[in-house]
């Protein structure tokens, strides 16, 4: 997985490996078996990358303990001690600064909750996802809460329906309990009945296109990755629950080829264009790797 915070991103492992959570089912379709099989070959290939940073880290972390030590040995008792004092201190002041910004984004995270922009991420759609699919999104959500947090305003977000499977992957994150989030068991329906006319669930298969961000409405993403296997399933859920649909027009806005780097994922309230709330690189895998095909607008 990316660095997602500052080099320190909370990381986890998904709960086995692809080749033995998703061997390929006889009654697959030839095409379905040849793009599971795609699948689970990159995501061996993944963890092999994984390993392969996570070796080349101690060697790095090895290497410099060995310089110091060299630059040590080669100085006089009193220059050592000076060397020595340097590091203590600038250790301290990038400790004091990390925690300094620690506190700056709770006091916006609190803000958020009290005034921000309300997004809700859809969790009752775990049945229909493979074990790495799960684990995915769950590494997204991961992703999504702490890029939001390091936004100067950022969004209000929920959890709902944080049950089964998804809900266990996410009680394993580290500190996720101290996230400050809405985490819901039950379903947004049901969670926000009294807001149910604000309720937006945000779909590339709605007819509505969404230009502006309105701090009343409560935005809803569809929290599946689904590589289109479940076509238009969002919109016909928002259907039958009577609430609104709206399509954010990403290709109008992203141009998302690999090189291509997005803006960041955050709504300024002076800039409430609807495209930044999703603008990342992450976030685009989020948003589209299971969405009609038609509606898929990058180049
Ligand atoms: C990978 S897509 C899931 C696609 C799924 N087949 C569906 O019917 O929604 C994950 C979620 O990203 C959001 N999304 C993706 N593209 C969007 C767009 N153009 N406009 C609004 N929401 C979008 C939707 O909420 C969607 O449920």
């Amino acid at each position: 997985m990316e660095d997602v915070e500052g080099g320190h991103s909370p990381k986890i492992d998904p709960p086995c490996s692809p080749s033995a959570c998703n061997p390929p089912e006889p009654s697959l379709s030839k095409n379905a078996r040849k793009k599971l099989l795609k699948q689970q070959r990159y995501e061996a290939k993944k963890a092999d990358k994984k390993l392969q940073a996570k070796e080349q880290k101690k060697k790095d972390i090895e290497r410099k303990r060995k310089e110091w030590e060299e630059k040590l040995a080669c100085v006089t008792e009193e220059e050592r001690a000076k060397l020595i004092e340097s590091r203590r201190n600038l250790r301290k002041e990038r400790m004091g600064k990390r925690s300094e910004d620690r506190e700056k984004k709770i006091v916006r995270l609190n803000t958020a909750k009290d005034c921000g922009q309300n997004i809700v991420i859809d969790l009752e759609f775990s049945h229909l996802m493979t074990p790495s699919e799960i684990h995915s999104l769950v590494q997204q959500i991961m992703y999504c809460y702490a890029v939001n947090g390091r936004c100067p305003s950022p969004c209000h977000l929920w959890l709902t329906g944080c049950n089964g499977e998804m809900g266990s992957q996410l009680q394993r994150l580290p500190g996720f309990d101290k996230w400050i989030i809405e985490k819901e068991r039950r379903s947004y329906i049901d969670a926000l009945q009294e807001q149910k006319e604000n309720l937006v669930y945000l779909t590339a298969d709605s007819e509505t296109v969404l230009d502006d961000l309105d701090l009343k409405k409560i935005y809803i993403v569809g929290g599946l990755v689904d590589r289109n296997r479940w076509k238009g399933i969002t919109l016909k859920k928002a259907q039958e629950q009577e609430i609104q649909t709206a399509r954010l027009p990403i290709g109008s806005y992203l141009k998302m080829s690999s090189s291509q780097s997005f803006p960041g994922p955050y709504c300024e309230p002076s800039h409430r264009d609807s495209t930044q709330v999703l603008g990342n690189k992450r976030l685009e895998g989020f948003f589209l790797s299971g969405c009609s095909s038609k509606k898929k607008m990058w180049s």
